[in-house]
């Protein structure tokens, strides 16, 4: 883990500005540790105003020419200080940190994504495509325009299945995620690994239950120090013996096995 000072290479809107989407590439010295799932802990503002770090996922990692891609939704006053930062400027960051997804060697991987739950999921669909594995891509969104803004031409652009769906109806199947799998032959196992609002997740873990297949799920919480040490971003978790634990979300996660999770404590 490192504090650093990152470059900005490139820094702009993302598709249609209603859906308020950022992409920005930061030239940093880490490349070579990030693993897909994990996240930064970015210092938007050079003043005291806001203090706290903002916790953003690593969206994209080219090793050869040293940089990160991160994909955000403009959300409140962090964010929107970040907006403003412009490409040569530099922004402080605390990363790679937390637990990524596991990086199948072979077999199946689902990516199962709800809304910008897409933005940590491409570092994982290249590495595993790289090794030989599977991937198929379940994704659902509000409507087209959505999808479109949200980065949907770098996922067509891979060589995996990607089927979508949309609330409108305007693209894929009409509905949630769920309705999405629902449709689908499945594999008899592999792997799924799953981002997006809780309520989606703890769904999608309920409809892996009883099957072959380890699901993987990337949780949210809000966070103050992003290294263990505040208890800011607790999560209930159940061992294989039902015993109850508490998760630091920044450490221990975000990625955590789904059974793991007590979903009913998060919702
Ligand atoms: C591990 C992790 C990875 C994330 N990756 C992404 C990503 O790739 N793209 C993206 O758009 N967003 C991501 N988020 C959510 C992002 O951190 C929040 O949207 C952002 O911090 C909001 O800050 P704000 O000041 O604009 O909003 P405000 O609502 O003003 O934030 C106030 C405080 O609440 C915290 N907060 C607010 N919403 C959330 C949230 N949903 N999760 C965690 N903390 C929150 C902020 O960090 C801040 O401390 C991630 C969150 C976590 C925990
Ligand atoms: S954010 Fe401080 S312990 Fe997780």
């Amino acid at each position: 883990m490192l504090l650093e000072d990152a470059i900005i290479t490139e820094h702009g809107g993302m598709g249609d500005p209603q859906y308020k989407i950022w992409r920005l590439v930061l030239k940093i010295e880490m490349t070579k540790e990030v693993k897909p799932g994990q996240f930064v802990h970015l210092k938007v503002s050079t003043g005291r105003d806001p203090l706290l770090r903002r916790p953003i996922s690593i969206a994209g990692i080219d090793r050869d020419k040293q940089e990160i891609t991160l994909l955000y939704r403009l959300k409140g006053k962090g964010t929107e200080v970040l907006t403003q930062a412009k490409p040569g400027e530099k922004l402080n960051l605390l990363g790679p940190l937390g637990q990524g997804f596991t990086v199948p060697q072979s077999g199946t991987l689902y990516l199962v994504a709800g809304g910008i739950g897409i933005f940590p999921l491409l570092p994982l669909a290249q590495e595993a495509l790289a090794l030989g594995v599977t991937v198929h891509l379940f994704w659902g969104g509000g409507n087209q325009s959505f999808l479109e803004s949200a980065g949907l031409s770098f996922w067509q652009a891979l060589d995996i299945a990607v089927e979508v769906s949309t609330l409108d109806g305007s693209m894929g199947v009409q509905g949630n995620v769920l309705d999405l799998l629902r449709k689908h032959e499945l594999a008899e196992s592999g792997r799924v690994a799953v981002c997006g609002p809780m309520p989606m997740m703890a769904a999608v873990s309920e409809f892996f239950k009883e099957t072959n297949f380890e699901v993987e799920a990337s949780l949210e919480e809000r966070m103050g120090c992003g290294l263990g040490a505040c208890l800011g971003c607790v999560c209930t978790l159940r061992d294989e013996q039902g015993k109850l634990r508490r998760g630091k979300v920044c450490k221990d996660g975000p990625v955590f096995r789904a059974k793991e999770v007590v979903w009913d404590a998060a919702l």
